[in-house]
């Protein structure tokens, strides 16, 4: 089995950076090692999944993870991803649970949201593992469209907490779940996911390139896919954003 500890191997931090995800690829062009971690205290244009704008006021914990797994899925890594999140949080005393594909929220309200993306450097594939979560963030300072439906940690304890120490301990939990996606591959993993994703079970409608699809969310698939029953026909859906859960 891999080795814990292998992340983080070094942290690059900066005051602003545009985005945690972009830094990291630039950083790809240089001698860089798997298990960096480059981590900002704002992000002048932070990044959200289909190009939305991901507001990094300060007070948030903004990071990205450069990765090198064998198995060249970031769509599952993605999905899976949201697992120490929620660990991390509980360790807070939390209630954090998954919405689908890896939205982490607290009482229905969006507390972090990741954005995993995949590239190849020199035949070398890399995932970055882009991580925002709302620690201290003042609320107000969100898009007004998005205030009624997020939360903070400082807003669920009724207490500061800095993000440092956040950081620290989801740096652990992260290290822990890679060894085992590494070294064991996805399917407890997956297991756990089934428990803590509150979208399984429910009628939902997904928005996605095609268009609008609902059904009742039945299951993960092992690559990552929600898996719909839509009237008998069973359907995977790879991308999609959740519109609406019925
Ligand atoms: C989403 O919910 O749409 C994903 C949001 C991901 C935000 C994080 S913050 C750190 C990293 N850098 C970015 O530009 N985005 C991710």
């Amino acid at each position: 089995m891999q080795s814990k500890c292998m992340i983080p191997k070094n942290i690059l931090r900066f005051d602003v950076v545009d985005s945690t995800n972009d830094k990291a690829k630039e950083l790809l062009d240089r001698d860089i090692q798997e298990g960096t971690v480059v981590l900002a205290d704002r992000q002048a244009a932070g990044r959200g999944r289909y190009g939305r704008a991901w507001a990094s006021p300060p007070g948030g914990l903004y990071f990205s993870i450069l990765l090198t797994p064998k198995e060249r899925n970031a769509q599952l890594l993605s999905l899976l991803s949201g697992l120490p999140v929620v660990r991390t949080l509980r360790g807070f005393g939390i209630e954090a649970s998954l919405k689908w594909p890896n939205d982490v929220l607290v009482h229905g309200r969006k507390i972090c949201g990741i954005l995993c993306e995949g590239v190849y450097r020199h035949d070398v594939y890399w995932a970055i593992v882009g991580i925002g979560v709302n620690v201290a963030v003042d609320l107000r300072r969100l898009p007004q469209n998005v205030q009624s439906t997020a939360t903070s940690l400082r807003r669920e304890m009724g207490r500061n907490v800095e993000p440092e120490s956040v950081l620290a301990d989801l740096l652990k939990e992260y290290d822990d779940f890679y060894a085992t996606y590494v070294g064991q591959g996805a399917e407890r993993l997956l297991m756990e996911y089934r428990g803590l994703c509150t979208t399984l079970g429910k009628d939902v409608v997904i928005e996605t390139a095609k268009g609008r699809i609902s059904g009742n969310a039945i299951d993960v698939s092992p690559v990552g896919a929600l898996v719909l029953d839509t009237g008998g026909k069973r359907m995977e859906i790879f991308e999609g954003t959740l519109v609406r859960t019925v």
